[in-house]
């Protein structure tokens, strides 16, 4: 697979990404978050809960912004179908823990078709957790194809395909600082 990265293009295959949000603006939306859930979760004891592998950037970006006394979870979600749009057929690698009459706040990187939350907040229900936040860096309300609730929201983006800050495209790309978008063919 063919991987060219220029000042702000970045080209995998036949693809053509190009900077959509910048390092400093990531920072500013994630801070802004911060301030949020410290103000929200003040005298609580959270757990936040990473959605792995796409969130991991934002999780510790995020986590290093709070100034709680909260703990760190992670759980892996992977929903099938092309390398772009999902197949609502979500797979989630279910980790042994105990969140029984936690506050838990979920940190997705991107909510798309929405499938993968609603498959998420079903399976952490089952656990009986006091609460269940949703924190997303990013949202494209305009591809949700089942209603679910996101209590945080980073920046809502029309309908692109980005990649970045642990976005990927077939794997590729996570590690870009910056987050680019693809360009219509
Ligand atoms: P959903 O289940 O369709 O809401 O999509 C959720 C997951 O698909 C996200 O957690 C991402 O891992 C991935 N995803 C959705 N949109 C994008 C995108 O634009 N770029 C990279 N990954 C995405
Ligand atoms: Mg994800």
């Amino acid at each position: 697979m063919s991987y060219k990265k220029e000042n702000s293009i970045v080209r995998i295959e036949d693809k053509t990404f190009k900077k959509f949000l910048n390092e400093s603006e990531i920072k500013r939306i994630v801070k802004k978050l911060a301030v949020k859930l410290n103000r929200d979760f003040k005298n609580k004891k959270p757990i936040f809960l990473i959605v792995l592998n796409g969130s991991i950037f934002f999780g510790a970006d995020l986590l290093r912004e709070i100034k709680l006394d909260c703990s760190l979870k992670t759980i892996s979600a992977k929903s099938y179908g092309d390398n772009m749009t999902s197949s609502g057929y979500v797979e989630i690698k279910e980790s042994e823990f105990d969140i029984e009459g936690k506050d838990i706040i979920v940190i997705e990187d991107i909510v798309d078709s929405g499938y993968t939350l609603a498959k998420l907040k079903e399976l952490l229900e089952t656990k009986k957790p006091a609460s269940i936040k949703i924190v997303t860096l990013l949202s494209k309300p305009s591809r949700r194809q089942i209603d679910v609730k996101i209590d945080y929201i980073g920046r809502e983006i029309p309908d692109k395909f980005v990649i970045g800050y642990g976005l990927d495209f077939a794997e590729k790309g996570r590690n870009l600082p910056d987050i680019f978008a693809l360009e219509k063919e």
